[in-house]
């Protein structure tokens, strides 16, 4: 029932909460590219969201608006929340203080179990009420979809580890065309509640699902990076070591990162976990660029230092159908390869030969699709960490150019190309290179797409 572009019908409110969703959205084709990718998993598989307490406390409307779009366009998602932070509230309004074990974990004692129902229960009819009120239906399950057992033989009190997932009562909701909504809580077989850890509840939701989206609703608009800028994408298979190295990642995003590699190991190749606030879900998830951090196990890259591992046909079909031109025949006899960086799948890769001693990119090649993926990303940072400095060229007409710039520590332009550097600091090395790279031979022949040769 993907109604999204066609109705005309529906009353005024929907209108115009899809036409302002859409408004910030890239191009008509790309949503129905979406939409179509989107519904072609069956329903209950399309996406789990987990939205924190915060987001609830804070973005409600927001939060309401973006889950209201996909059930228009026809999606049905599962939703599920913590409340962490309004339960923090209640204690202390409530006066109960908090007890600790000697290891530091948090004990929930009897009144804290009681609170936390009744303000997980309060917390997930807001969701569902603010749903309702925008024509969206959504049902209640705020208990008995989570199988717990004590955590730490019970001396955490009512605290509980995940343990099963009863798909019933989720099932029967989305059979109804209503968006179910789980509280972060669980129950023993016996019937008593835990509180258990919501990142940890909705990990094991997505094993239960094996949806193709893990969505995690925070009020950051994604991962960020040391310069405070969003980090688009995530190849976990290639990057996962390195982000985990940096000093300005955050303890916290670490395990979260951890955690999502928990959930993707577990899930098919092609699901994705995507880490964005409300108001910017319906552009991550409807355009190539997205807005928020998209997640993937990804694949990884190898650096081959000569032929003799790759199949060559088909590295050649990677060059040629990226360029849109055909390579010289004799292009891999030419001259020895210094190093190989290609991705698994074949579609991307990064072709250095050394020029007097200097590292030069012969060929930089990456397919739209890996494009989306942040496979070209990756490829990059990790021909950056292993060579300090290098020199490539590029027809001046080049689409990828701004890209380059901002790679690049100089360029130099002349009336067919733009040479570009990093890592060289003196002046001649940089002339001696700059000329190297204007008298190369072409590789590609005639017929141009502006692509680098
Ligand atoms: N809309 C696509 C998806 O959800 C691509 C999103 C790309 N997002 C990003 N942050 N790079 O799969």
């Amino acid at each position: 029932m993907n109604t999204l572009l066609t109705s005309a019908t529906k009353p005024d409110s929907t209108e115009d909460l899809i036409v302002r969703l859409l408004k910030n959205l890239g191009s008509r084709k790309e949503v129905e590219q979406y939409l179509k990718l989107f519904s072609s998993v069956e329903e209950k598989r399309f996406a789990v969201i987990k939205v924190s307490g915060g987001v609830v406390e804070n973005e409600l409307e927001a939060l309401a608006s973006s889950i209201a779009f996909l059930d228009k366009v026809g999606l049905t998602p599962v939703v599920i929340h913590g409340a962490g932070p309004q339960l923090q509230a209640a204690e202390n309004a409530a006066g109960l203080t908090t007890t600790k074990t000697p290891e530091g974990g948090r004990v929930v004692t009897e009144e804290s179990i009681a609170l936390a129902r009744k303000v997980y229960q309060r917390e997930n009819l807001r969701i569902v009420g603010a749903l309702e009120a925008l024509g969206t239906r959504a049902r209640p399950i705020p208990n008995g979809a989570f199988v717990a057992e004590r955590s730490d033989d019970g001396r955490l009190g009512f605290v509980g580890r995940v343990t099963g997932v009863d798909l019933d009562a989720i099932e029967a909701s989305i059979q109804a065309e209503q968006i179910p909504v789980l509280s972060s809580l669980a129950e023993t077989r016996s019937g008593q509640v835990l509180n258990v850890n919501a990142d940890a509840a909705a990990h094991k939701l997505a094993l239960a699902l094996q949806p193709f989206k893990v969505v995690f609703l925070s009020p950051d608009d994604g991962i960020r990076d040391e310069h405070g800028q969003i980090i688009s994408a995530v190849n976990l298979d290639e990057d996962f070591d390195s982000l985990m190295a940096q000093p300005w990642l955050s303890a916290s995003t670490k395990n979260k990162l951890v955690e999502i590699r928990g959930i993707l190991q577990a899930l098919p190749r092609s699901s994705s976990v995507a880490v964005a606030s409300p108001e910017n879900l319906a552009r991550e998830l409807f355009t190539h660029k997205g807005a928020g951090t998209l997640i993937r196990l990804g694949e990884r890259i190898r650096c081959h230092n000569d032929l003799s591992q790759i199949d060559l046909p088909r590295l050649r079909a990677l060059l040629e159908d990226s360029f849109g031109r055909k390579l010289h025949a004799d292009y891999f006899d030419k001259k020895p390869f210094y190093r190989i960086y290609l991705a698994d799948s074949y579609r991307a890769v990064a072709i250095l030969t050394l020029e007097q001693g200097f590292p030069y990119l012969d060929k930089f090649a990456v397919t739209t699709e890996a494009q989306g993926d942040g496979v070209g990303g990756s490829l990059w940072q990790r021909l950056a960490k292993e060579n300090d400095r290098l020199f490539w060229r590029a027809r001046i007409d080049n689409e990828v150019n701004p890209w380059y710039f901002a790679r690049s520590t100089g360029s130099y332009k002349s009336e067919k190309w733009l040479v570009f550097w990093y890592g060289l600091e003196r002046f001649d090395d940089i002339q001696r290179c700059v000329d190297m790279a204007l008298a190369m031979p072409a590789s590609l022949k005639a017929h141009s797409v502006g692509a680098q040769s």
